[in-house]
């Protein structure tokens, strides 16, 4: 194989400069989506010194057994790869938890892959399952990762909107007839986030039977980011659509150890799904990342063992922090949608008489000293969410009260 030198005199044979300039580097995919508005937010959060509500990541420490997990792991040199798709010790955790939980049916030989955080769970299904040209329905507001998602797979998203409800304390729900109006012989998937970031809706039943019924009169997967499972308000009960007859057998269930477990930067996360996807979602994980780190799979298998009384606690020590959130966002002039699950809160900023959800934004991180992540940023549309902002209570309650005291500074 020959290389031309680029200082050689062989690059006088190239084309001019004019024809050369014109070709871009950048791939279209990745010229369809912008950097992620969350992380911005942090990094301006970092910029103006201020309260960081914008991205979900706890400020408090990780629970100090799986910490010990991770650090016995290390020194006991689980140091190596890990089976691609998962170490065994933390499959049949997965297995044995979502029979406790969901009363899923779940083989950790055949049913499992262990992939870097439910972000590469998420792309490696997609990728393992889409078509160019399939469709994928997402309900909007989403999470951001998900526009991208379906653009760097292939696949083309359509967006059913989740409507506010009138007062604070509603439910934010769909018109069924919308929703069955999206799917088509074209649909490949839905993608469901229950509980969801960024309304705090819990889906219910009712809800996940009517979607059941559309996935199995289109022939359609459901693939279903449940990463905030144990964060419930309220009396809110969270519930696998795969548990649903009908549905074992076309669900992708996501899953994660970021949110529950208050480890964000371990990066373990994992899909539940039927062999023949597994498989395929295996192999795009396994050219993807080769696999998840490995030590960190051992604390994960930890985590899962942990007692019934730690996820009474996670969610009561969350419920606490949202209404000290829900209070102040009130108080300083906020309507406020009250979540039922997950740790944001969605807010209408229509009272502060701004032009933009962005102006609004860069208000509140530069002069409130407050970062939050404007609502645009979860709507194909901006425009759909120019009047919103949400915000993240994943902070301990003194941190919530300085920010607090912080929003008052909107009201004067
Ligand atoms: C709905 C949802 N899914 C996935 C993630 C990211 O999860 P992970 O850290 O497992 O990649 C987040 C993080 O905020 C989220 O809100």
């Amino acid at each position: 194989m020959t290389r031309k030198n680029p200082g050689s005199a062989a690059h006088s044979d190239l084309p001019t400069a004019a024809a050369r300039s014109r070709k871009s580097h950048v791939s279209e995919k990745a010229g369809r989506f912008t950097e992620s508005v969350i992380r911005e937010m942090t990094r301006q959060a970092q910029q103006y010194g201020a309260i960081n509500l914008a991205q979900g990541f706890p400020n408090f420490p990780a629970p100090a057994e799986i910490k010990q997990a991770a650090q016995a792991a290390i020194a006991a040199d689980v140091n190596q790869y890990a089976i691609t798709w998962g170490a065994k010790s933390l499959r049949d955790a997965i297995a044995r938890q979502a029979k406790i939980w969901q009363h899923l049916e779940v083989n950790p030989e055949t049913n499992v892959t262990v992939c870097c955080g439910s972000t590469e769970t998420m792309i490696a299904s997609l990728l393992a399952v889409t078509n160019p040209g399939d469709e994928v329905i997402i309900f909007e507001p989403f999470y951001e990762n998900y526009g991208p998602d379906t653009i760097l797979s292939g696949a083309q998203p359509r967006f059913v909107k989740l409507r506010p409800p009138a007062e604070g304390t509603g439910e934010w729900t769909f018109d069924p007839q919308e929703l069955r109006s999206a799917f088509n012989p074209h649909t490949k998937a839905i993608i469901l986030n229950t509980p969801n970031n960024p309304t705090g809706k819990v889906f219910t039943q009712s809800e996940l039977e009517l979607i059941r019924d559309l996935c199995v009169e289109f022939d359609a997967l459901a693939i279903t980011d449940e990463i905030y499972e144990h964060i419930l308000y309220d009396g809110a009960k969270h519930i696998s659509i795969a548990r649903l007859d009908g549905m074992g057998d076309r669900s992708i269930t996501i899953n994660g150890m970021s949110k529950t477990y208050s480890v964000t930067g371990w990066r373990v996360g994992w899909a539940i799904a039927p062999a023949p996807l597994t498989h395929a979602i295996r192999k795009v994980h396994d050219f993807l990342t080769v696999g998840a780190p490995a030590p960190l799979q051992e604390a994960a298998a930890a985590a899962l063992s942990l007692p019934e009384n730690y996820y009474v606690q996670l969610a009561d020590g969350y419920r606490r922090r949202r209404d000290l959130l829900y209070e102040s966002l009130v108080t300083a002039g906020f309507s406020a949608y009250r979540p039922r699950g997950a740790y944001y809160i969605m807010t209408d900023i229509r009272g502060f008489g701004f032009s933009s959800d962005i102006e609004f934004a860069k208000h509140l991180v530069k002069d409130i000293g407050v970062a939050a992540v404007p609502g645009s940023s979860f709507y194909a549309d901006p425009q759909s969410g120019s009047r919103q902002v949400r915000f993240a209570f994943c902070k301990t309650e003194a941190t919530l009260a300085e920010a607090a005291q912080r929003l008052l500074r909107l009201a004067h």
